[in-house]
């Protein structure tokens, strides 16, 4: 595997007066409480991750887990109290200001939480800005930021000021002006959460497709687990500033660290989530004729593989078989997660 474009090591964001000398004191062993009680609030508590090339990690927690502070460690919009920051193996907390301000400009694209556009410039202009920042002429930097203002579906808005917008509205223009600099490493902090259920739904598919095409390293925050199941390579699961379980979306389903992480797993619907790789047996013993494809999602085959009474052959994408599926797993994997949860 390549080098990680985003790598933490041992990072604490701490809040207050105090917050260097008590990390210091505490050997690492933050202790909220202990925290809170001599006036400092624990914001990120000893995460470590790595995220590589083309992947997207989901960031998903209650609000006040220490989603946002941990992204803006990570851009630097804050200095994590402890810990390291590699970008691309750069140390983050070691560039001087100009190295960071190249970095931000050239490499990284943020859409934030609070939408901040700029209250005098219209739709189009603020989406065009960070590209005339970069030096795109005007007229170019237009109609770009055009083309983004009809991928996001504010077309007829263009000359609209914030102000005149709706909340859903705002955010997509933020989604917007930060796509047309087409960063390698994106961070997005909550893009969708002002957006009806329909248009959420429809975005987050376009940014699939997106993400398929321009394979961007991506972190993307939300508090939405069915969100964070239908986006995430990995989901990083948070709860007051630490990282719980960081997995795939299958292994968060079938194996929850902590009660936590489970309390979130127990209403998902395993057979859209699941693929049968997933909860295939290794055993190519005794199969019929059906064959189904590793990477299905169970959904999709359930009912074809319940009307077979002998096991199903697994193959892989060239066709040699891999394993095998029975019916009993099937409905084991459907019914028995959920019934063993309660
Ligand atoms: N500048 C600050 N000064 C003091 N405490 C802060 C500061 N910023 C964040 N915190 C605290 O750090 C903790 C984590 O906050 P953070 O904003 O990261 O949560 P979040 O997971 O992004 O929540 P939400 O889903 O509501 O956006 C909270 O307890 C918050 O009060
Ligand atoms: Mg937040």
């Amino acid at each position: 595997m390549s080098d990680p474009v985003i790598k933490c090591e041992n990072v604490y964001k701490i809040f207050g007066a105090n917050a260097q000398k008590m990390l210091q004191d505490s050997n690492g062993n933050v202790d909220a409480k202990t925290f809170q009680d001599n006036g400092c609030i624990v914001g990120v508590n000893n995460a470590s991750f790595e995220v590589s090339k083309g992947e997207m990690l989901v960031v998903m927690g209650l609000s006040g887990s220490g989603k946002s502070t941990l992204l803006r460690c990570i851009s630097r919009l804050t200095d994590a109290t402890g810990g390291k920051i590699f970008i691309e193996g750069q140390d983050l907390l070691q560039l001087n200001n100009k190295d960071l301000i190249d970095l931000r400009r050239n490499k990284m694209g943020m859409v934030f939480q609070s939408f901040a556009l700029l209250p005098h410039k219209t739709v189009v202009e603020n989406i065009a800005f960070p590209l005339q920042i970069k030096g795109v002429k005007t007229e170019e930097s237009i109609s770009k930021a055009m083309d983004m203002v009809k991928l996001v579906g504010l077309d007829g808005r263009e000359n609209y000021f914030p102000r005149e917008l709706s909340g859903g509205q705002q955010q997509r223009v933020g989604i917007a002006r930060s796509l047309a600099v087409e960063p390698d490493i994106w961070f997005l902090d909550e893009p969708f959460s002002a957006l009806d259920p329909l248009i959420r739904k429809e975005m987050q598919d376009e940014f699939l497709r997106l993400q398929e095409k321009l394979q961007k390293t991506i972190m993307f925050i939300t508090h939405d687990f069915d969100e964070a199941l239908k986006l995430a390579d990995r989901i990083a699961i948070m709860k007051d500033g630490i990282i719980e379980q960081l997995d795939t979306p299958a292994n968060i389903v079938l194996n929850p660290a902590t009660e936590y992480v489970r309390k979130f797993t127990e209403e998902v619907p395993r057979e859209k989530v699941l693929l049968i790789e997933d909860v295939m047996d290794k055993s190519k013993d005794n199969l019929g004729d059906l064959k189904v494809s590793k990477d299905e999602i169970i959904e999709n085959v359930a009912e074809k593989i319940l009307t077979q009474e002998k096991s199903v052959a697994v193959v892989d994408s060239n066709n040699e078989i891999i394993g095998s599926i029975n019916p009993t797993k099937i409905i084991n994997t459907v019914f028995g997660g959920r019934k063993n949860n309660n």
